[in-house]
């Protein structure tokens, strides 16, 4: 049953045990002082002097070496297109069961996929969410329904791929790289882009619920936009940290193949999605990572160094394996890039 649907059930003042999950798993959560968090001023990366571009290019590389997350303003992209792609996905949710039985998908790999919790297979419980997941490039796919959501998730997705690429090329230079490194070898003109909308229901205990689990993505870079209700946590310096809803901005995250890619200098970071009793909450992250034949190593470029060579600290391996690997098992924490690291070093 869709957490929406379960949420509507009348007079719920208790969620069941089916999506119960122990107290102690929410842990200590901090904030941090007002402002803390980074804020890119993408318009400077794009064209800002010469003088203001190196400073941006300079935070990114901060951002993603302290944090692994940022918040994007003066992006360009219309409001009015952030709210109507926020509409179209609240209607999605809003159609029938039925109706969204037919978008449900089996395999991880099939381009439209939607339904409650993650792989039911393998959770313990199910989480207060429901979930539309689809790929947006190369090839571009939508849901037929609700009527024009297509076309606005078209120009969506196209405005949000610019972004990434724009950001990537500043995290290029951030590590001493040419500016479309990332781009070429990853081969991002073929970069797989996924569209995930995230719908997360008033919940009467959302002390004892889980919106998402800690995580980390398996792409390069994920932009994620919500409805104006907060629920997002990132992992700093080994404590949750709420992230605030910053109005008309990308909240960004490293995935894992900006870690690989870095040898480790930047991390992907770990975040997780809380639920509330306020109201329902919707998310839309779009997660950008290589072409999916791109097989990925560390960089050679940043293996050797002055102080001599620094060896590799994961193996290479073909992004569409470890989509497939990281889609297929449980959600937790870093394990699928654990899989991956070299434990000698
Ligand atoms: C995600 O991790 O993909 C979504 C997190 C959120 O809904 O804030
Ligand atoms: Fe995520």
């Amino acid at each position: 049953m869709a957490a929406k649907t379960l949420a509507e059930s009348p007079g719920l003042t208790s969620i069941p045990a089916t999506h119960t999950f122990t107290p102690d798993l929410h842990g200590q959560v901090t904030s941090v002082p007002e402002g803390s968090i980074p804020v890119i001023d993408y318009s400077l990366l794009i064209s800002g002097t010469p003088g203001q571009r190196s400073e941006i290019v300079h935070k990114l590389g901060r951002a993603c070496q302290d944090w692994g997350f940022f918040m994007v303003i003066n992006h360009g992209v219309p409001q009015k297109l952030l709210s109507s792609i926020l509409d179209g996905c609240r209607g999605f949710f809003d159609l029938e069961e039925e109706e969204k039985q037919e978008f449900k998908g089996s395999h991880v790999l099939d381009p439209i996929r939607s339904g409650t919790s993650f792989n039911v297979s393998v959770e313990k419980a199910f989480y207060w969410r429901d979930f539309l997941k689809v790929f947006v490039h190369p090839v571009f796919y939508s849901p037929t329904k609700p009527a024009g959501l297509s076309e606005i998730s078209l120009e969506y997705s196209q405005r949000v791929r610019e972004i990434a690429r724009g950001l990537l090329t500043g995290i290029s230079e951030s590590l001493g790289l040419e500016g479309s490194y990332i781009d070429k070898a990853l081969n991002l003109e073929r970069g797989k882009q996924i569209f995930i909308a995230n719908l997360y229901p008033t919940c009467p205990q959302p002390e004892l619920a889980m919106g998402m689990p800690p995580h980390s993505d398996h792409g390069l870079l994920t932009l994620l936009i919500q409805n104006g209700i907060g629920g997002l946590q990132i992992q700093h310096k080994g404590k949750w940290v709420n992230v605030g809803t910053l109005s008309n901005s990308f909240l960004v995250n490293t995935g894992d193949h900006l870690e690989i890619l870095s040898n480790g200098r930047y991390k992907s970071a770990l975040h997780r999605a809380m639920v509330n009793n306020k109201g329902t909450r919707i998310s839309i992250a779009m997660a950008h990572g290589p072409s999916l034949d791109s097989v990925v190593s560390p960089a050679p470029e940043l293996l050797v160094s002055n102080e001599g060579n620094e060896p590799a600290a994961y193996i290479g391996m073909k992004y569409k394996d470890y989509l497939e690997l990281q889609q297929s098992n449980k959600l937790d924490g870093k394990s699928c890039l654990d899989r991956i690291r070299i434990s000698a070093v």
